[in-house]
């Protein structure tokens, strides 16, 4: 006779099922009782070693135990299945946790730099990224030898994608002024305009640069627009954006499509202009272009010659974010390392 209490692992078999609440629980108890190396698959394999007269008794009984065991899984299975409201609640258990998403530091400091000029009264308007040669360069003043009409500083697309136009050629804007065109072809002033979005430039990547970055255009026209009035909002929005003891300076610089035209600085945030090695000992950081409307601009959209003035700025938004923040490699914004994105 075989050695094996078949009532007793009926049994318990019996128990366990009845206590099980999960459907991966379960199948362990099928593999446990009836899996390959049960203990009653095994009695069934090991019949022929038996007596005559044991084996069919055996036989018999480790069957029943098949089936009955397999019913009453199958109904538990179902009775799993049916839904949650038969499953006892555990409120002991730990809950799933939900990740908190958060926004990119990119994301923050160009919301942030838009915020402080919304509450001067600027509306914000985006623009494609697929640009014309002709906005991006030409209404802009920017003569057909210029260099950075040179593919080796901008992205031209392929001649298969060009517009419906032939003789328009299709690039990756290199800056946000084309906005500038396409804002004010399409409307007269009083225009107080701000325009955050993508660049992209073909520059090989290090710790400063990226082909594609984020920049922030701005422009104001109207009637008697001045270069204090540049000065004035550029004032109050670095304040913002730096702290209350930062000081500003410009510098003369050169611009096709503002004349005259500026950088600004702003005092090193790290060293107060002191110098420090994030400010290469000078004292000063660079944080934008600027400069007065040219009024070649305002003769491509169709304006009247004298009639309004303007200024314009636009400014790096990666740079500003690495200021603020203290971040040294510009690489990192993208790499998508959460660990990195979660601390903003
Ligand atoms: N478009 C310039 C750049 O990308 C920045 C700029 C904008 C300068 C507006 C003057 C006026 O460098």
């Amino acid at each position: 006779m075989l050695n094996i209490d078949i009532a007793g692992l009926q049994a318990s078999a019996e128990k366990e099922i009845s206590e099980v609440i999960t459907s991966v629980a379960l199948e362990e108890i099928r593999v446990k009782y009836l899996g390959k190396k049960s203990v009653i698959s095994e009695a069934l394999s090991s019949l022929k070693n038996l007596s005559s007269e044991d084996r069919p008794l055996v036989g018999k009984l480790a069957n029943e135990f098949k089936n009955n065991i397999t019913a009453l899984i199958e109904a538990k299975k179902n009775e799993l299945e049916k839904g949650v409201e038969t499953q006892p609640l555990d409120i002991s258990l730990p809950g799933v946790k939900m990740d908190m998403g958060c926004i990119h530091p990119v994301t923050i400091v160009m919301r942030e730099i838009c915020d402080c000029f919304v509450k001067m009264g600027f509306c914000v308007v985006e623009g494609p990224e697929i640009e014309t040669e002709d906005n991006n360069f030409t209404g802009l003043n920017i003569p057909l030898d210029h260099p950075s009409r040179e593919a080796f500083d901008t992205f031209y697309l392929k001649s298969e994608v060009q517009s419906s136009k032939p003789t328009e050629k299709l690039l990756l804007r290199s800056h946000t002024s084309p906005m500038q065109v396409r804002v004010m072809k399409e409307n007269k002033p009083p225009l107080a305009v701000i325009v955050p979005g993508r660049v992209y430039r073909p520059d090989a990547v290090d710790a400063s640069h990226l082909f594609m970055f984020h920049q922030v255009e701005g422009f104001l026209v109207d009637k008697n627009v001045r270069f204090s009035d540049l000065k004035g909002v550029l004032a109050q929005v670095s304040k913002e954006l730096f702290g209350s003891d930062i000081k500003m300076r410009f510098r003369p610089h050169f611009f096709p499509f503002t004349e005259p035209s500026v950088e600004v600085d702003v005092s090193c945030i790290m060293c107060k202009g002191k110098g420090c090695s994030v400010c290469g000992h000078k004292g000063w950081l660079e944080i934008l272009g600027a400069g007065m409307v040219n009024p070649a601009v305002f003769k491509h959209v169709g304006y009247a010659p004298g009639e309004f003035t303007g200024f314009a700025f636009g400014m790096g938004v990666e740079r500003i974010a690495m200021l603020k923040y203290r971040i040294n490699d510009i690489r990192l914004f993208f790499e998508n390392d959460i660990r990195f994105l979660k601390q903003f």
